[in-house]
Protein backbone atom coordinates (compact mmCIF):
# COMPACT_ATOMS: atom_id res chain seq x y z
CA UNK A 1 0.00 0.00 0.00
CA UNK A 2 2.63 2.38 0.72
CA UNK A 3 4.09 2.20 -2.74
CA UNK A 4 1.35 3.62 -3.85
CA UNK A 5 1.91 7.26 -2.50
CA UNK A 6 3.40 9.59 -4.34
CA UNK A 7 5.02 11.88 -1.76
CA UNK A 8 4.07 13.31 1.66
CA UNK A 9 2.08 16.22 1.25
CA UNK A 10 1.56 16.91 4.84
CA UNK A 11 3.46 15.01 7.54
CA UNK A 12 2.26 13.76 10.99
CA UNK A 13 3.99 16.56 12.75
CA UNK A 14 3.31 19.52 10.24
CA UNK A 15 -0.81 18.15 11.19
CA UNK A 16 -0.25 18.33 14.88
CA UNK A 17 1.20 21.69 15.19
CA UNK A 18 -1.68 23.40 12.54
CA UNK A 19 -4.01 21.15 14.96
CA UNK A 20 -2.50 22.54 18.13
CA UNK A 21 -3.01 26.20 16.78
CA UNK A 22 -6.54 25.07 15.33
CA UNK A 23 -7.22 23.86 19.57
CA UNK A 24 -6.10 27.62 20.88
CA UNK A 25 -8.11 29.46 18.27
CA UNK A 26 -10.97 27.19 19.29
CA UNK A 27 -10.27 27.83 23.10
CA UNK A 28 -10.59 31.21 22.65
CA UNK A 29 -13.27 31.65 20.30
CA UNK A 30 -15.27 29.28 22.89
CA UNK A 31 -14.15 30.55 25.98
CA UNK A 32 -16.80 29.92 28.85
CA UNK A 33 -19.07 27.88 26.36
CA UNK A 34 -19.43 24.65 25.12
CA UNK A 35 -19.30 22.89 21.63
CA UNK A 36 -21.74 20.42 20.48
CA UNK A 37 -19.27 18.43 17.81
CA UNK A 38 -20.64 16.68 15.11
CA UNK A 39 -17.91 14.70 13.52
CA UNK A 40 -18.73 13.89 9.85
CA UNK A 41 -17.92 9.82 8.91
CA UNK A 42 -16.37 8.81 8.48
CA UNK A 43 -13.44 11.07 7.45
CA UNK A 44 -13.19 13.04 10.12
CA UNK A 45 -12.92 10.63 12.60
CA UNK A 46 -9.26 11.04 12.92
CA UNK A 47 -8.78 14.44 12.91
CA UNK A 48 -11.78 14.97 15.30
CA UNK A 49 -10.25 12.83 18.06
CA UNK A 50 -6.81 14.60 17.88
CA UNK A 51 -8.64 18.08 17.88
CA UNK A 52 -11.10 17.41 20.77
CA UNK A 53 -8.25 16.38 22.73
CA UNK A 54 -7.07 19.52 22.39
CA UNK A 55 -9.99 21.75 23.66
CA UNK A 56 -10.83 23.00 27.17
CA UNK A 57 -14.73 23.61 27.08
CA UNK A 58 -17.55 21.02 27.61
CA UNK A 59 -17.93 19.13 24.62
CA UNK A 60 -20.56 16.75 23.64
CA UNK A 61 -19.64 14.94 20.68
CA UNK A 62 -22.15 13.47 17.66
CA UNK A 63 -21.78 11.54 14.73
CA UNK A 64 -23.67 11.94 11.13
CA UNK A 65 -22.30 10.14 8.28
CA UNK A 66 -22.67 11.70 4.74
CA UNK A 67 -21.74 9.98 1.39
CA UNK A 68 -21.20 11.98 -2.29
CA UNK A 69 -17.84 9.43 -3.63
CA UNK A 70 -19.05 5.64 -2.64
CA UNK A 71 -16.24 3.95 -4.40
CA UNK A 72 -15.26 6.35 -6.90
CA UNK A 73 -12.51 9.11 -7.37
CA UNK A 74 -14.73 11.99 -8.52
CA UNK A 75 -17.68 13.28 -6.44
CA UNK A 76 -21.44 11.89 -7.45
CA UNK A 77 -23.36 15.04 -7.44
CA UNK A 78 -25.63 13.59 -5.34
CA UNK A 79 -25.05 13.35 -1.16
CA UNK A 80 -26.68 11.01 0.77
CA UNK A 81 -26.84 11.08 4.58
CA UNK A 82 -26.80 7.55 5.64
CA UNK A 83 -26.89 7.91 9.56
CA UNK A 84 -28.20 11.78 11.13
CA UNK A 85 -27.98 13.06 14.69
CA UNK A 86 -29.95 11.18 17.43
CA UNK A 87 -30.58 14.84 19.00
CA UNK A 88 -32.03 18.29 19.29
CA UNK A 89 -29.43 20.76 18.65
CA UNK A 90 -31.60 23.71 18.60
CA UNK A 91 -30.25 26.47 20.79
CA UNK A 92 -26.92 24.67 20.53
CA UNK A 93 -23.08 26.28 19.88
CA UNK A 94 -22.76 23.26 16.71
CA UNK A 95 -19.33 23.10 15.32
CA UNK A 96 -19.07 20.06 12.31
CA UNK A 97 -15.85 19.27 12.09
CA UNK A 98 -14.64 17.94 7.97
CA UNK A 99 -11.52 16.25 7.13
CA UNK A 100 -11.68 18.05 3.50
CA UNK A 101 -13.65 20.07 1.54
CA UNK A 102 -13.68 19.40 -1.86
CA UNK A 103 -16.60 20.81 -4.17
CA UNK A 104 -18.70 21.33 -1.05
CA UNK A 105 -21.74 19.65 -1.78
CA UNK A 106 -21.17 16.99 1.37
CA UNK A 107 -21.32 19.96 3.36
CA UNK A 108 -23.49 22.61 1.88
CA UNK A 109 -26.20 19.41 2.04
CA UNK A 110 -25.43 19.07 6.09
CA UNK A 111 -25.23 22.18 6.93
CA UNK A 112 -28.63 23.39 5.30
CA UNK A 113 -30.19 20.08 7.35
CA UNK A 114 -28.47 21.60 10.32
CA UNK A 115 -30.04 24.89 10.02
CA UNK A 116 -33.56 24.08 9.82
CA UNK A 117 -32.83 22.46 13.55
CA UNK A 118 -32.13 26.14 15.34
CA UNK A 119 -28.68 26.08 16.75
CA UNK A 120 -27.43 29.11 18.07
CA UNK A 121 -24.46 29.01 16.19
CA UNK A 122 -22.85 26.57 13.26
CA UNK A 123 -19.61 26.70 12.31
CA UNK A 124 -17.37 24.15 10.37
CA UNK A 125 -13.78 23.23 11.36
CA UNK A 126 -12.11 21.80 8.04
CA UNK A 127 -8.60 20.06 8.07
CA UNK A 128 -8.15 20.31 4.42
CA UNK A 129 -10.03 22.48 1.83
CA UNK A 130 -9.23 22.14 -1.51
CA UNK A 131 -11.12 25.61 -3.39
CA UNK A 132 -9.96 25.01 -6.65
CA UNK A 133 -12.75 22.13 -7.01
CA UNK A 134 -15.97 24.31 -5.28
CA UNK A 135 -18.96 23.73 -6.71
CA UNK A 136 -20.47 25.72 -3.74
CA UNK A 137 -19.62 28.01 -2.26
CA UNK A 138 -18.75 27.61 1.51
CA UNK A 139 -17.86 29.28 4.50
CA UNK A 140 -14.95 27.74 6.73
CA UNK A 141 -14.86 29.10 9.86
CA UNK A 142 -11.40 26.52 10.70
CA UNK A 143 -9.22 25.63 8.14
CA UNK A 144 -6.25 23.88 8.92
CA UNK A 145 -4.57 23.76 5.57
CA UNK A 146 -5.42 25.19 1.89
CA UNK A 147 -3.92 22.69 -0.74
CA UNK A 148 -3.68 22.12 -4.55
CA UNK A 149 -6.03 19.60 -6.71
CA UNK A 150 -3.95 16.77 -5.70
CA UNK A 151 -6.18 13.45 -4.86
CA UNK A 152 -4.99 13.27 -0.95
CA UNK A 153 -5.40 10.00 1.25
CA UNK A 154 -4.40 9.43 5.12
CA UNK A 155 -5.56 10.65 8.49
CA UNK A 156 -8.66 9.54 8.01
CA UNK A 157 -9.23 10.04 3.90
CA UNK A 158 -9.21 7.14 1.95
CA UNK A 159 -9.51 5.98 -1.80
CA UNK A 160 -12.56 2.98 -1.43
CA UNK A 161 -11.96 2.66 1.92
CA UNK A 162 -8.27 2.29 2.22
CA UNK A 163 -4.94 4.50 3.28
CA UNK A 164 -7.22 5.98 6.17
CA UNK A 165 -4.75 4.82 8.61
CA UNK A 166 -2.25 7.04 7.98
CA UNK A 167 -0.75 8.86 10.11
CA UNK A 168 0.28 11.61 7.19
CA UNK A 169 -1.91 12.96 4.57
CA UNK A 170 0.02 11.90 1.19
CA UNK A 171 -0.72 12.07 -2.88
CA UNK A 172 -2.43 9.28 -4.33
CA UNK A 173 -0.39 7.93 -7.30
CA UNK A 174 -2.84 7.94 -10.04
C1 LIG B 1 -15.44 12.87 1.51
C2 LIG B 1 -14.89 13.77 2.59
C3 LIG B 1 -15.90 14.88 2.68
C4 LIG B 1 -16.44 14.98 1.27
C5 LIG B 1 -15.86 16.16 0.60
O1 LIG B 1 -16.40 12.05 2.08
O2 LIG B 1 -14.77 13.08 3.81
O3 LIG B 1 -16.95 14.57 3.56
O4 LIG B 1 -16.04 13.77 0.59
O5 LIG B 1 -16.27 16.21 -0.75
P1 LIG B 1 -17.25 17.31 -1.34
O6 LIG B 1 -16.83 18.64 -0.77
O7 LIG B 1 -16.99 17.19 -2.81
O8 LIG B 1 -18.64 16.94 -0.97
P2 LIG B 1 -16.91 10.69 1.40
O9 LIG B 1 -18.22 10.96 0.76
O10 LIG B 1 -15.84 10.12 0.54
O11 LIG B 1 -17.16 9.79 2.67
P3 LIG B 1 -16.14 9.38 3.85
O12 LIG B 1 -16.01 10.59 4.75
O13 LIG B 1 -16.83 8.25 4.53
O14 LIG B 1 -14.83 8.99 3.24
Amino acid sequence: MQGTIERVLLSEETIHARIDELGKQLNDDYDGGQILAVCLLKGSMIFMSDLIRRLNMPITLEVMRASSYGQAMESSGSVKILQDLDRDISGMDVLVVEDIVDTGRTLAKTLDLLRFRKPKTLKVCSLLDKPSRRVISIDIDYTGFVIEDHFVVGYGLDFDEHYRQLPYIGVLKL
